[in-house]
């Protein structure tokens, strides 16, 4: 398949990776191009230089993200900072419409003023914002009426999202949600493909309000265990 994936971040990097590894042609969004292949330096979490990552990385094409979007046939990865998603994705409505587009964004909002702060090895955590009465998925499935917005893999890291089996074997679960059942089982293929058997579609859209928020509880577990894990739902 062609599948777009807009984003040069930690998470984007591991997609483009395992996508073109399973034998899909991987189109990768950026807001400049020339400017993310010109950066030399780490970003603000140590991750290499874009252009670093590509030279492992032989036939990706990298474009704008309207270019990137168009480019796929149906499918489009976002892996635009939480913060700026719904702007960015705006900007590119036509290219992304009759399209499923993945969003794994926490709406993470840094370097706030805050009463009660939660220190950790970064600094502040950031807050989450919008939170329990509205959800970044609706956000931009709102923004973008004519795509068909599935939430997944942000309750998971990176490395786990693309490669299960590196935690217990692989027994632990993958959640989707979303108004669309065509596009939940476009990704739930997507996921069977990178490894996973438990994925459970917990129904619509507002569920991503759940998958936001565990943002925190990941953090938490992620600080006590010191490690890489996963969560398994038992029933
Ligand atoms: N990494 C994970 O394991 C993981 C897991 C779950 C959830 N998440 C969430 O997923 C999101 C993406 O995470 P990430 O680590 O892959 O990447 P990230 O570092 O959070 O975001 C990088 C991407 O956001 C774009 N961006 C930044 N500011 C922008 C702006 N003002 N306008 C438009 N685009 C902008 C960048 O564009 P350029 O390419 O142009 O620089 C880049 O492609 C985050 O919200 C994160 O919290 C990540």
């Amino acid at each position: 398949m062609k599948i777009a994936v807009l984003g040069t971040g930690g998470g984007a990097r591991a997609h483009i990776a395992r996508l073109a590894e399973l034998g899909h042609q991987v189109h990768v969004g950026t807001r400049d191009p020339q400017a993310t292949l010109a950066r030399t330096e780490p970003d603000m979490m140590g991750t290499e230089p874009f252009k670093d990552f590509l030279a492992d990385q032989p036939g990706i094409e990298v474009h704008t993200f309207g270019d990137a979007a168009a480019a796929s046939d149906g499918l489009v990865i976002s892996g635009i900072d939480g913060h700026n998603a719904v702007r960015a994705l705006s900007a590119i409505a036509d290219q992304l419409a009759g399209k499923t587009l993945i969003d794994y964004a926490v709406p993470y909002v840094y370097q706030h003023e805050t009463e009660n702060p939660w220190p950790t090895p970064w600094g502040t955590m950031p807050k989450i914002d919008p939170c329990d009465t509205d959800s970044l998925g609706e956000q931009i499935q709102r923004a973008l009426p004519r795509t068909k917005v599935v939430k997944a893999f942000v309750t998971q890291e990176q490395t786990t999202v693309v490669a299960p089996q590196a935690i217990g074997g692989g027994d632990h679960t993958m959640f989707v949600a979303g108004e669309d059942t065509g596009a939940k089982q476009q990704v739930t293929d997507l996921l069977k493909s990178y490894g996973w058997s438990d994925i459970l579609d917990l129904g619509p859209l507002v569920c991503s309000r759940g998958m936001e928020m565990y943002a925190h509880m990941h953090s938490a577990i992620g600080f006590g265990l010191g490690g890489h894990f996963g969560i398994k739902v038992v029933r």
